[in-house]
C-alpha cells in the first residue's frame, strides 16, 4: 500500500513538474520532450499518413510472396512462396526532422511525377493527419519540398519586439515563423492594407505611425472619414486632409513635389533621391490614407471632376514617388474595381500587400491578387477573436501570416505628441514649389 502510494506521489510530482516545466519555459520543453516524441512520430506514421493523403506512387519491385497454387484433395490451398515483381506503395524519402520554434520542419524528395503544388495541396489533410496547427510546403530546389509545421497558433498572443532604428522602417508586429514582421519603405514603397472593419487595419496604421514617428520622415494623412482617426495624431502629421477638396488639394501639392524632387534629381545627374548627396537629399513623405475607397466614392454628379483629379494624382504618385521619397500605405475594406478604373491600377503600384480578416473572398483576392491559393485559404480562415491577423506579401515574394502588436490610439497619439517636434512643416517641405496647381 506504501509502495502504491510512493509510486503515485512520484508520478503526481513528475507531472506537475513537467506542467511546470512546459509552462514557464516552453522553449527549452519543447527542444528536449515534445521534438523528439513529434519526430518519432512523424517518422513512424509517415508511410501511413502519406498514402492516407495521396502522396504514395506505385512502383515494381521484386518481392518474396505467396502465391495460390492446387487445391489439394482436402480442401486446403497450398501456397508457393515465389520471388516476383509486385507493385507496392512507395512514400516520398523523407529526411530527419528538424525543431524549429514553434513546431518542425523536414525535408522530403519528392517521387516521379511530383510537383510542390501537390504538397501544397495536401498540406491541410497533412495537417489534420499529425494533429498540427498547420504545414506550410515549400520548395527549396527542384525535387526537394520542405514541410514546415506549426503545433499550435503562434499568433494567439504577440509580444513586443524592441523598435527598428533603420529609416523608413518598422517592425509592426510578428510573422508566423516567430521573425519580426517589418515593413520597410525603402523595399517596398507602396502598401494595400486591406480589411473588414474591426480586423485591425487601424491598429497597424498605429503601429506605423509610432514606428515612423521617431524618425526623420514627413507623415502626410487622408482621412475622409471626416477626420476622427488621424485628428489626434495631427502634432506629429505634416499635412492631413479631410475633406474632398483638401485631399485634391494635398495631392496636386504631393505631385508638384515629385516633379520637383525629379528635377533636382536630374540637376544632380541621380536616379533617385537615395544617389543625392545626405545634405541636398529631400525629407521621405509616407502618404497615410485611412479608407481608401473614400477617396473614389461620388455622393453626386459634382465631385465627378474631383475625383478623377484625385485618381490620377494618386496614381501618379504610386507610379513615381518610389525614386523620389514618397511612400503610400492605403488601408480600406474594400479595394474592388467597382471603385473605378484608378484603383485597379493603384493596385498594380501597390507591392506590399495586407490582407487582414475579410467578409468576401473576392476582397482577398482582389488584395492578394494571384498568390499561392493557399494564401486565399488561409486569409479567408482569420478568426474574429484574432484582430491584427494578416496574410502578408511584398518583401521576399512570399506570403505568411502575422499579426500585429496591439497599439492603441492613446499610444499613437503619445508618440505623436512626444516626437511633434519633429514633424517637418509642410511650408517648408514645399516652400519652393512653383505656385500651386490646384485651380
Ligand atoms: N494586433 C492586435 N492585437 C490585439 N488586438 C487588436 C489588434 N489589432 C486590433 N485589435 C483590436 O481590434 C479592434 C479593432 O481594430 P481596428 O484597428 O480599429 O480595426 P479596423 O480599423 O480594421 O476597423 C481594436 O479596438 C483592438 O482592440
Ligand atoms: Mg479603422
Amino acid at each position: 500500500m506504501r509502495d502504491a502510494l510512493e509510486v503515485l506521489a512520484a508520478l503526481a510530482a513528475t507531472a506537475a513538474g513537467l506542467w511546470a516545466w512546459r509552462r514557464w519555459h516552453p522553449a527549452t520543453f519543447w527542444l528536449v520532450i515534445g521534438f523528439p516524441l513529434a519526430a518519432v512520430s512523424v517518422r513512424a506514421s509517415w508511410r501511413r499518413v502519406a498514402l492516407g493523403c495521396g502522396l504514395t506512387k506505385k512502383r515494381q519491385r521484386w518481392w518474396f510472396t505467396t502465391v495460390p497454387g492446387a487445391i489439394a484433395s482436402t480442401g486446403l490451398v497450398k501456397v508457393r512462396r515465389r520471388f516476383q515483381r509486385v507493385a507496392v506503395d512507395t512514400k516520398p524519402f523523407m529526411w530527419l526532422p528538424l525543431p524549429t520554434q514553434h513546431g518542425w520542419r523536414v525535408t522530403l524528395h519528392t517521387l516521379e511525377g511530383q510537383t510542390p503544388g501537390d504538397y501544397a495541396e495536401a498540406a491541410e489533410s497533412l495537417a489534420h493527419s499529425w494533429g498540427v496547427h498547420a504545414i506550410r510546403a515549400s520548395s527549396p530546389r527542384p525535387g526537394r519540398v520542405v514541410l514546415q509545421a506549426t503545433i499550435r497558433d503562434p499568433l494567439v498572443k504577440v509580444d513586443q519586439l524592441p523598435a527598428s532604428d533603420e529609416l523608413l522602417k518598422v517592425t509592426v508586429g510578428r510573422l508566423e515563423t516567430g521573425r519580426p514582421w517589418t515593413i520597410d519603405f525603402r523595399t517596398v514603397p507602396h502598401w494595400l492594407n486591406a480589411g473588414a472593419t474591426q480586423s485591425g487595419k487601424s491598429n497597424l496604421a498605429n503601429a506605423l505611425i509610432v514606428g515612423l514617428a521617431p524618425q526623420p520622415v514627413a507623415l502626410v494623412g487622408f482621412d475622409l472619414k471626416g477626420g476622427v482617426e488621424f485628428t489626434p495624431y495631427s502634432p506629429r502629421l505634416s499635412a492631413l486632409a479631410t475633406s474632398r477638396t483638401e485631399s485634391v488639394a494635398l495631392l496636386e501639392n504631393l505631385v508638384a513635389l515629385m516633379i520637383d524632387r525629379m528635377g533636382l534629381c536630374r540637376q544632380a545627374g541621380a536616379r533617385n533621391v537615395w544617389q543625392l548627396p545626405p545634405g541636398i537629399r529631400p525629407t521621405p513623405v509616407v502618404v497615410l490614407v485611412d479608407e481608401l475607397a473614400e477617396l473614389y466614392l461620388m455622393a453626386d454628379k459634382s465631385e465627378k471632376d474631383e475625383i478623377a483629379k484625385t485618381s490620377t494624382a494618386l496614381l501618379r504618385v504610386a507610379q513615381l514617388g518610389r525614386a523620389f521619397g514618397i511612400y503610400l500605405f492605403c488601408c480600406g475594406q474594400r479595394i474592388g474595381s467597382d471603385l473605378g478604373l484608378g484603383v485597379t491600377a493603384l493596385r498594380a503600384q501597390c507591392s506590399g500587400r495586407i490582407c487582414h480578416r475579410v467578409n468576401d473572398p473576392e476582397t482577398a483576392t482582389m488584395t492578394l491578387g494571384d498568390l499561392d491559393p493557399a494564401a486565399l485559404v488561409s486569409a479567408r480562415a482569420i478568426a474574429a477573436e484574432t484582430p491584427g491577423v494578416a496574410i502578408v506579401a511584398g518583401q521576399d515574394g512570399q506570403w505568411y501570416r502575422a499579426r500585429s502588436f496591439y497599439v492603441t490610439e492613446q499610444a499613437a497619439e503619445h508618440a505623436a505628441r512626444t516626437h511633434a517636434h519633429l514633424t517637418p512643416s509642410w511650408d517648408e517641405i514645399t516652400a519652393h514649389l512653383p505656385d500651386p496647381i490646384t485651380a
